[in-house]
């Protein structure tokens, strides 16, 4: 596909899991251990075509309010990728995660830091894994950074401001794509996709291929991008 026809960050709603799982008759569990591969496998193919940023959702600060077991299994599989990260490393990924780290075990936090500090002067795609993240959180964020960084006045600006969220010094968001069926940004990346394309699908999440990835592309590329101009 032409370079500028395709997106710079694109951002993924991991949505459909449970109802993946339930439809099995399996385990909310099990559509999640499903859908870490499918995270595995979409990241690759992000790296393989050359997609400058990918930002996956994978836990909301709102998905605490899930079963003790529901968020253990989740922190888990988080837990194995990280571990796998730091063995062998997503050559050429640099990781970030984005989220409010607050609230996570020390030990998940540690191994955060040393992938992110690994993978840092990886060249390739960027990927932002959002882990507690919450669009209204960032912002509130950013804005008490702005204070205690002593900003006031005109100097609050859309740059001061985007310097301070979890994603600074990011692109804004193209494209986002949201499997499963359901048609909501659910305080996903909410000041950084104020012109982003969305593009939603039937498809469940553990069940997204390649394919699919490359469909979303397709249909990004169709769009007519205006910035608000004519
Ligand atoms: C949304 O589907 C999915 C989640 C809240 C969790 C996503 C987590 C993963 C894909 C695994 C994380 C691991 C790594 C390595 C990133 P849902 O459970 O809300 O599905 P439903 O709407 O069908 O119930």
């Amino acid at each position: 596909m032409e370079n500028s026809l395709l997106p710079r960050h694109v951002g993924i709603i991991m949505d459909g899991n449970g109802r993946w799982a339930k439809k099995r008759l399996l385990p909310r569990t099990a559509g999640h251990v499903q859908g870490a591969k499918a995270f595995r496998k979409c990241l690759r193919h992000c790296a393989d075509i050359g997609i400058e940023c990918v930002t996956f959702y994978a836990f909301s600060t709102e998905n605490w309010k899930r079963s003790e077991d529901e968020v253990n299994a989740i922190m888990d599989l988080f837990s194995d990728y990280l571990d796998e990260a730091i063995g062998m490393g997503e050559k050429d990924v640099s990781m970030r995660f984005i989220g409010d780290r607050g609230r996570l075990s020390d030990k998940l936090v540690r191994k955060m830091e040393q992938v992110e500090a690994d993978t840092a002067a990886n060249t390739g795609t960027v990927c932002c894994l959002a882990v507690n993240y919450g669009g209204r959180d960032e912002i509130l964020n950013a804005a008490r950074k702005l204070i205690s960084d002593g900003v006031t006045g005109d100097d609050i600006t859309e740059e001061a401001l985007n310097e301070r969220l979890y994603t600074a010094g990011l692109p804004d968001v193209d494209l986002i794509i949201r499997p499963s069926g359901e048609q909501r940004i659910s305080n996903f990346l909410i000041w950084q996709a104020a012109y982003a394309e969305y593009v939603f699908m039937d498809v469940m999440w553990p069940d997204f291929t390649e394919k699919d990835f490359d469909l979303a592309l397709e249909e990004f590329a169709t769009r007519n991008r205006r910035f608000g101009g004519v």
